[in-house]
């Protein structure tokens, strides 16, 4: 099946280290005995299927198996102090009761499962590789997902059983390491440029991919069943109860590359529209699949000149709305010495309006300010306007800091508030600073108009409103806080890390 082979949801930051970014100084670093290897590796570039048959691949997979344990040496990443909460967790095997200490769940509660997704390092690390080609690290969402499920059944008029689970998400790539035993993947996200090509050919020519189905980055429910995914890949369905993976859904159609980690389930309709990136053409594909989840209704290349690392599709009563900002992935940079992803500060962000079964032709674009858009908290018509509420930042989180810069300094620096500038113009701290926003795109005169819904103090993001109002005017949204003090000019409460904000004028 066609599906990139990156991780697009996770690079954090190249890691920074004394080795030599430049592409002609690693060139001439690598031993004479690795140069024909890397030659061929070199011709592989950008990724491309191999036609050889199966017999040649599974030897040629051997040997490679033999090269890569003998030239990569996997390291476990050390979880600092201030990084244990990401630290992995195992499987806990059968369900626990779990006791309520304090508090009661209300009558009217209804019975049912909370799930949540997570990366959660099969091998209870991330890992880092040292090579002859330089470092590669593994990013901390890199993990293999993890879900968590908190059941709740009634067992009384108030009384209530609630239990705790967790499991992996099987997917292929995580039974072949758990087959292995050992991490099979070299971390292709992050490092090293040359390194991280050779990553990419060398797991795709041993393991058929270029890197795991991670799975770890959301859950969501379509005709009854539930399914976890990461927009690397395609959605997992996963059993809500005892949380066994049965496989992977394409949708039942020809969509054949990766998926939205946020697709959206259309209002009145119950369709679910997704959308999925890639690295190679096309760029970027838009879908709508049948509410009873039997079929691939629509798919619609939408002709993107790059990929974006457009993270999630949005939808209104009448159109999916696409997010196009100067966030791209290019394999052909890191033969230049570049990163795989790169953030434009000087590059455009637009906003695509698109008919429901439209087509390229159909999508009304609107140019924004440019910002960093990679979720959207709520979207509806008004009138002539298609309003987007979103987290919007001036600065991408990804890919990172600069190489030569401490991602942990970069990091924290980001995230200070109130922002600063240097008296150059450049961004000295909060740079990271996330607000919610909102951009009101009209139809019928093509004008837009922004503004801030939540003030300069409180950062927020990982939005989330009722999934029962999907592409509709909502009264209420969530998201998470970095910073706690408040000021809006909207609603705002904030309840351990939690802020709820109350929107104008509410419908629902
Ligand atoms: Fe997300």
């Amino acid at each position: 099946m066609a599906v990139s082979p990156f991780a697009l949801h996770v690079n954090a930051s190249a890691n920074r280290h004394s080795v030599s970014p430049t592409f002609d100084h690693l060139t001439k670093s690598i031993s004479p005995a690795l140069k024909p290897i890397w030659k061929e590796l070199q011709q592989q570039l950008p990724l491309k299927k191999i036609d050889v048959s199966n017999a040649v691949k599974k030897a040629s997979g051997m040997v490679l198996d033999v090269l890569v344990d003998g030239l990569y040496r996997f390291v476990d990443q050390p979880y600092p102090p201030s990084q244990k909460n990401f630290a992995p967790v195992q499987e806990i095997g059968e369900a626990v009761e779990v006791a309520c200490l304090e508090g009661e769940l209300p009558a009217d509660f209804p019975e049912g499962v909370f799930v949540r997704n997570g990366p959660n390092p099969q091998f209870g690390c991330l890992q880092t590789t040292v090579s002859p080609l330089g470092i590669t690290n593994e990013t901390w969402v890199e993990g293999e997902g993890m879900l968590h499920a908190l059941l709740f059944k009634k067992t009384g008029d108030s009384d209530w059983s609630i239990s705790y689970k967790n499991r992996y998400v099987e997917s292929e790539t995580f039974k072949l390491e758990k087959q292995r035993n050992k991490p099979a993947f070299i971390p292709a996200i992050e490092g090293d440029p040359l390194a991280i090509s050779a990553a990419l050919s060398l797991n795709q020519i041993r393991l058929d991919t270029g890197n795991k189905f991670l799975c770890n980055t959301s859950v969501f429910e379509h005709s009854g069943k539930l399914y976890a995914i990461s927009e690397n890949y395609l959605p997992h369905e996963v059993d809500s109860q005892t949380l066994e993976t049965f496989g992977v859904w394409d949708f039942n159609g020809d969509w054949g590359r990766p998926c939205t980690s946020h697709p959206k389930k259309a209002p009145g309709s119950g369709e679910l529209v997704i959308m999925g990136i890639d690295v190679k053409k096309p760029f970027l594909v838009v879908g709508v699949v049948s509410a009873d989840g039997k079929e691939l209704l629509h798919k619609v290349d939408v002709q993107l000149r790059k990929c974006v690392l457009s993270h999630e599709i949005a939808v209104s009563q009448r159109y999916n709305i696409i997010v196009d900002h100067p966030l791209s992935l290019d394999v052909s940079r890191l033969a230049k010495g570049g990163q795989l992803l790169k953030y434009d500060k000087e590059g455009m962000t637009r906003f695509g309006v698109m008919p429901r079964y439209g087509d390229a032709n159909s999508v009304r674009w609107f140019e924004v300010e440019t910002c960093c858009t990679l979720h959207i908290l709520n979207t509806f018509e008004d009138g002539d306007e298609v309003v987007v509420r979103g987290c919007r930042a001036m600065t991408s989180i990804l890919p990172g800091p600069d190489w030569g810069e401490n991602k942990f300094d970069w990091y924290s620096r980001g995230f200070k508030l109130p922002p600063k500038k240097r008296e150059n113009g450049n961004e000295e701290e909060g740079f990271l600073f996330h607000c919610v926003y909102e951009w009101r795109l009209n139809m019928e005169t093509g004008e837009v108009q922004e503004r801030n819904l939540s003030g300069t103090h409180t950062s927020m993001d990982f939005p989330f409103s009722n999934g029962n109002f999907i592409g509709l005017k909502n009264k209420f949204g969530f998201t998470q806080v970095v910073d706690s003090a408040a000021s809006s000019s909207c609603g705002l409460a904030k309840y351990g890390g939690v802020a709820k904000l109350y929107f104008d004028e509410p419908q629902v």
